[in-house]
């Protein structure tokens, strides 16, 4: 045997899952597919996992009406029925649009179907997912989340939820006292942070200990769908981030500030580290772990742990990474002697000026075992930091897809990186276990998602153009069985070579933000001052040619009007079409107020200024109102979906004035008590284009247009200020009073018809 296969079989059979057989399969038939579930058999065939078969495998056979599969494991038995499902039957489970599975009426014939996967690990979500898309989630919310997962091939999903009630036993059991505690905790909405240390208390809404016991009883529930669905639950662990009052019940801890957060002051920053060197720090590890193996049973052995995510790490010498990095490992072991360390590698990338070569392999090297860790590429479509760190050195490693920053939406992906990428890196890399999504939110772009965990079932590159017309026919099927209009497959293809397919990463690196989400300037929005690209990188036009392709195609099959795909997808091309729109509308609007160049005629150059106004508010309102329709089962889908979902959690008279309805809120607007990472999480929400952009751009345009008037340039300083002011009023409960209400997607094709109608000319139709 090569070593390769050593390190990839030992990964794939250390961390066993206590399966609990074929029930949890069973009843997620149940779930989706009552009429048919005698109809579908599974055979799990144990014998290949035991020997050691690093990868999973099935197989689908059709026989007189029924579906009968067999595979190597639970999760491998999920992909073989999704196999069948979404390529035969043509019925699929979306985030956003819900599980068409009820509607499959008689199960189709097939030919024999094999799969085999092409990597032992699919791994799913990044911590700070549980902030941007789950925060606010219900059960039902997460019972359709795992059900995708299941039927996608995950089988290494991380579980975060309700870490805090374990946290707090294990602090309160060592002598601080709750309100200690509580002064640690960050709000609903931020909890991924504090998880990270990266900052810590609240100053929109405080944690109550109804939500930690919800969280926490939420959590069971989770994790015993993720067993049963035969995942592999990637659990927290005590990283070393403490309570504040922590030196006041241990005088003596070796503890330490580490580094400012994003500018947040150190009331919410800074926060404090229990060096691993003390000893108290393996003894909370052991505490904390043994609880949570209590509560939830003996169900994983990975651990997710991170300390240096964008925080400083606490010395640069090579000896002192090498042996924190030793002592964290061996306080997961003290607990846990088959535990495996999995580490997010954002920070060898994200602070790669610290992150030398030397120090990432000594710091690494600190753990001994190769098979006890486990690392996250985290960005390996656009930054992979794998090759310049020799395959981590040898640590088993995760190629992962990370897309979207903040939830932002945009039409947008990497298709190429995504499938011919991983193929490359698992022939190159010996200790590549997995393909993995790590996207800051789970925001849209379904297909690219979908893209990179089908390529962990195939081991040459997906052929693009026929995936995406697969994909495109499954999606809109309907019971009808009609052919779709060839119209959504040329939509779908122009997608395809259009904003899915980036290849300029300089420009554009992850989704794309709008500028209108950006607190207005006259300079900088096109530059990507937070980090995330806002450049147009394809012909806005083409894209206008395909959105008006969708929107014909159901003139052809009028019954896709009330298709919730086409619809969902309708509201999508749409957005991304007048989000475009606004950029030569803020164009003209800037080159019309500009003192320093052609200003001879001041009325001629007023009245376009004034024109080119009105057209940019007209376009948020018309946006906010097409976004109104967007057929939704996910909270993270509109500012009203949001808070309503965030206000479901706490009871009190009014969603506006709730604290958890603030906490909500600026997580999407000022993102901190003074909008240190403002804009971060914008979001082309229905509610939050019309009562927050939209204002914000009338309070902007208005003042050029009175400095116009006075023959004054604007005084950015007070207009800045002025905004800020304005963005601070909308947290409490302003906002929640302005967002309106959603509307009935029925009427959404008409609509849309109208603003074509209306907006053609500044389109460019
Ligand atoms: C937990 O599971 C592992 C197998 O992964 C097993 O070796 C160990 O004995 C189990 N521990 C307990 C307490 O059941
Ligand atoms: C799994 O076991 C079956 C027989 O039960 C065998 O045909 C197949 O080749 C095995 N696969 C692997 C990967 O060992
Ligand atoms: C950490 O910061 C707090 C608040 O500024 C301060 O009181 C405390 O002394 C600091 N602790 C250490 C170890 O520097
Ligand atoms: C917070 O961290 C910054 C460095 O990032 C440091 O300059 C400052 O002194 C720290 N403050 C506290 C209270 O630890
Ligand atoms: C992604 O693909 C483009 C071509 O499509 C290529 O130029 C680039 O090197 C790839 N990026 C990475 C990070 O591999
Ligand atoms: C994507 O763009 C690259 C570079 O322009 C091109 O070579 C490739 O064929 C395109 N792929 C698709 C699927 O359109
Ligand atoms: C105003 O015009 C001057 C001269 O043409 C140009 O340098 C400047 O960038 C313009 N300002 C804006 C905000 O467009
Ligand atoms: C626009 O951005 C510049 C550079 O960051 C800043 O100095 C200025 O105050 C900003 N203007 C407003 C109105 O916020």
């Amino acid at each position: 045997m090569r070593p390769l296969m050593i390190v990839r079989a030992l990964l794939a059979t250390l961390p066993l899952v206590s399966s609990g057989g074929l029930q949890g399969l069973r009843d997620l038939v149940e779930r989706h597919l009552p009429m048919h579930s005698r109809e579908i058999s599974f055979v799990l065939r144990e014998d290949n996992h035991t020997l050691g078969a690093s990868n999973d495998e099935y197989m689908v056979r059709c026989d007189a009406g029924t579906v009968n599969i067999e595979g190597n494991s639970v999760i491998a038995l999920a992909s073989g029925l999704h196999r069948y499902l979404a390529d035969v039957a043509h019925v699929d489970i979306y985030w956003f649009t819900g599980s068409q599975l009820p509607r499959l009426q008689a199960l189709p014939a097939c030919e024999p179907l094999k799969g085999s996967s092409i990597v032992s690990w699919r791994y799913h979500f990044n911590t700070v997912t549980f902030s941007y898309t789950t925060a606010f989630w219900s059960w039902e919310d997460w019972e359709h989340e795992l059900d995708w997962l299941a039927l996608r091939g995950v089988n290494l999903p991380l579980a975060w939820v309700g870490y805090e009630k374990i946290l707090l036993e294990t602090f309160l059991d060592v002598g601080l006292a709750q309100e200690q505690v509580f002064e640690y905790f960050s709000g609903p909405a931020f909890q991924a942070w504090n998880r990270f240390g990266n900052i810590q208390s609240s100053w929109a809404g405080e944690l109550t200990i109804s939500w930690i016991d919800l969280q926490f009883d939420l959590q069971k529930k989770i994790l015993k769908r993720m067993t049963e669905l035969g995942m592999t639950p990637v659990l927290p662990a005590f990283t070393g981030f403490v309570p504040r009052a922590f030196s006041t019940v241990f005088p003596e801890a070796d503890i330490v500030n580490v580094s400012r957060w994003n500018g947040f002051s150190s009331e919410f920053s800074n926060v404090t580290f229990l060096k691993p060197s003390d000893p108290l720090f393996t003894l909370l590890q052991k505490s904390f772990l043994r609880k949570q193996k209590e509560y939830y049973g003996n169900i994983t052995h990975i651990y997710t742990l991170d300390q240096f995510n964008e925080n400083d790490a606490i010395s640069g010498d090579l000896k002192d990474l090498g042996a924190l990095a030793n002592t964290v490992w061996q306080s997961l072991k003290d607990a846990d002697p088959d535990a495996v360390w999995m580490l997010q590698g954002w920070l060898f990338f994200y602070k790669a000026d610290f992150w030398t070569r030397e120090r990432v392999k000594a710091f690494l090297d600190g753990v001994t075992d190769d098979n006890d860790m486990l690392i996250l590429d985290l960005y390996s479509e656009t930054y992979p930091q794998w090759q310049k760190l020799d395959s981590y050195f040898g640590k088993p490693w995760i190629w992962c897809q990370l897309h979207d920053f903040g939830g932002n939406l945009g039409l947008y992906g990497q298709v190429m990186n995504v499938t011919i990428n991983p193929v490359e890196a698992l022939a190159t890399s010996p200790s590549l276990v997995g393909f993995g999504l790590t996207m800051e939110a789970q925001e849209g772009n379904e297909i690219m998602y979908d893209l990179l965990l089908s390529q962990a079932w195939s081991s040459t590159p997906i052929d693009l153009p026929q995936y995406f017309h697969e994909w495109a026919k499954t999606r809109y099927a309907d019971t009808s069985g009609r052919d779709l209009p060839g119209a959504i497959y040329e939509t779908w293809d122009t997608l395809l070579r259009t904003v899915y397919n980036n290849t300029d990463l300089i420009s554009t690196f992850s989704v794309p933000k709008s500028i209108f989400e950006l607190a207005p300037n006259e300079t900088g929005l096109l530059d990507s001052p937070t980090h995330i690209p806002t450049k147009i990188v394809y012909d806005p036009s083409t894209l206008v040619s395909a959105w008006r392709l969708f929107l014909d195609a159901a003139d052809t099959l009028p019954s896709l009007r009330s298709n919730v795909a086409y619809q969902f997808d309708l509201v999508d091309l749409t957005r991304q079409v007048l989000a475009n729109a606004f950029y030569p509308l803020y164009d003209t609007f800037l080159s019309h107020t500009n003192l320093t160049s052609e200003r001879f005629d001041n009325q001629a150059s007023l009245n376009a200024a004034t024109y080119a106004q009105s057209r940019m508010l007209l376009l948020l309102t018309t946006l906010d109102n097409v976004l109104r329709y967007t057929p939704s089962r996910s909270p993270e889908s509109s500012l009203i979906s949001w808070v309503n979902a965030a206000c479901s959690w706490q009871y009190s008279i009014s969603c506006a004035t709730d604290s958890i309805a603030r906490n909500a809120v600026n997580q999407v607007t000022l993102w901190g008590p003074n909008g240190e990472v403002n804009d971060y999480a914008s979001r082309q929400w229905a509610g939050l284009v019309g009562a927050y952009y939209l204002p914000r751009w009338q309070i902007f345009t208005d003042a050029y247009l009175d400095a116009f008037r006075d023959q004054v340039s604007v005084d950015q300083t007070s207009l800045g200020a002025k905004l800020l002011v304005w963005e601070k009023n909308q947290q409490e409960g302003q906002l929640v009073q302005n967002m309106g209400e959603l509307r009935n997607p029925e009427e959404l094709w008409d609509t849309v018809r109208i603003i074509e109608k209306e907006w053609c000319d500044s389109l460019g139709c």
